[in-house]
């Protein structure tokens, strides 16, 4: 099996590293090393349904343009994109708000079909020109002329988070790089909108995980005369991180990472997207106990990944605090592999495991993923 896998020596540095396990690394690698990923900043998955019509199941979606209860998709925008009637039900969340055309709105935002959708689970209107976008509504908002999309059918969506991986939201009232949420007092929750949904700010927008674009942040400054006072009289938000210049903001009633219960509050506040895929269903795992048994020899050469990581995975490699037993999932650990050998090592990762990882082949990465899940955490 020593075929499997190449170790690939990159440099003369790279040589003393091995040679010298457990010695510290070389001062310019040291630096590039410690340049610490941005931790503000990230983003997490859901999988999510989407709004269907019941009666003929097909996707059902929104359009950015519009306003509450406006429609902006004309005759010619309706070719492509059919208006979706019905009629009121009990239901608040979905009401008809064009009593000449039956045009309904799920939360104030007209409902629309594709022209490019034919059967049920086709959704290729979704994020066409960033514009039009399926409607995951929280559980239990449909009524009896909308339904949500099968499990078989679901998406897989990546959305924006800020500290403690905290999901963010963006608010349709802002205007782009203004933001209309302030600490104006008002009647509902905490007695104000900016109390509610808490201002988002970072300072540092460098050094971005994977999938993030830093042209795409910016930041603005609050309406000092409006923003939210703590109990000294000051500002307690100054200034606000802004995504494609909408400004950006959490919501109070989340508490944990992975919480979204502030999407399509009042139908004007949502999640930001970043990437909505169709989640793969039957997926057979190439990390079978066979490929487990294949890697075993391959990382428990001496030689080889347990000269650094000891046989049992258990040592802390070249003395950096990376066990790589805890990990546990081949999924994740082939993912990691792959970003520093393919996806230009968006963690950061020591350059002496990174020339290694250039080394292995598909195959080997699968079967050394597959054995390094086993180890004991
Ligand atoms: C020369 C020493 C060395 C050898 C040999 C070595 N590694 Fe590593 N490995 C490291 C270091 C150092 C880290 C920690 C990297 C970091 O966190 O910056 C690491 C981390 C990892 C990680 C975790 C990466 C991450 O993103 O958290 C995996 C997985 C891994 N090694 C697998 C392997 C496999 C598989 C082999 C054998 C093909 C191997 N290593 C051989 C030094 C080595």
């Amino acid at each position: 099996m020593k075929e499997a896998i190449r170790l690939v020596v990159a440099s003369v540095a790279t040589i003393t590293l091995i040679t010298g396990c457990g010695d510290t690394y070389d001062s310019e690698e040291e630096a590039n090393y410690q340049s610490a990923l941005n931790t503000n900043l990230g983003s997490l998955q859901r999988e999510v349904n989407y709004l269907i019509d019941a009666q003929s199941s097909l996707s059902l979606y929104t359009f950015d343009d519009d306003f509450l209860n406006v429609t902006n998709c004309d005759a010619t925008c309706q070719q492509t994109w059919p208006i979706f009637t019905g009629s009121n039900t009990e239901s608040t969340n979905i009401q008809v708000f064009d009593t000449n055309t039956s045009h309904l709105a799920y939360r104030q935002h007209s409902m629309y079909f594709f022209n490019g959708d034919s059967v049920e689970g086709d959704v290729n209107g979704d994020n066409v020109k960033n514009v039009w976008h399926l409607i995951y509504a929280p559980a239990g908002t449909n009524d009896s002329q909308t339904e949500f999309s099968q499990a078989s059918n679901s998406m897989t969506q990546t959305y924006l988070t800020g500290v403690n991986s905290m999901t963010l939201y963006v608010y349709d009232k802002d205007d782009i790089n203004v933001s209309n949420c302030d600490g104006t007092p008002d009647a509902m929750p905490l007695g104000s909108c900016e109390a509610r949904w808490p201002v988002f700010y970072t300072e540092d927008l460098s050094n971005l995980p994977k999938g993030l674009d830093a042209a795409d942040f910016g930041t603005i400054d609050r309406d000092l005369t409006k923003t939210l006072k703590d109990a000294n009289g000051d500002p307690i938000a100054t200034k606000q991180t802004t995504y494609k210049g909408q400004p950006l903001y959490y919501w109070f009633q989340d508490a944990k990472a992975g919480d979204a219960t502030g999407d399509w509050v009042a139908g004007v506040w949502h999640v930001v997207e970043l990437e909505a895929q169709k989640t793969s269903t039957v997926e057979t795992s190439p990390y079978t106990a066979a490929a487990a048994a294949l890697g075993e020899v391959i990382f428990t050469d001496p030689n080889k990944c347990a000269s650094c990581h000891g046989t049992d995975g258990q040592t802390p490699p070249l003395g950096v605090d990376n066990v790589i037993a805890k990990y546990g999932d081949a999924a994740l650990i082939d993912q990691k592999l792959k970003d520093m050998r393919d996806n230009g090592n968006p963690n950061n990762r020591h350059p002496a495991m990174v020339s290694i990882a250039q080394g292995l082949s598909d195959e080997a990465i699968i079967n050394l993923s597959a054995f390094i899940a086993t180890l004991k955490k």
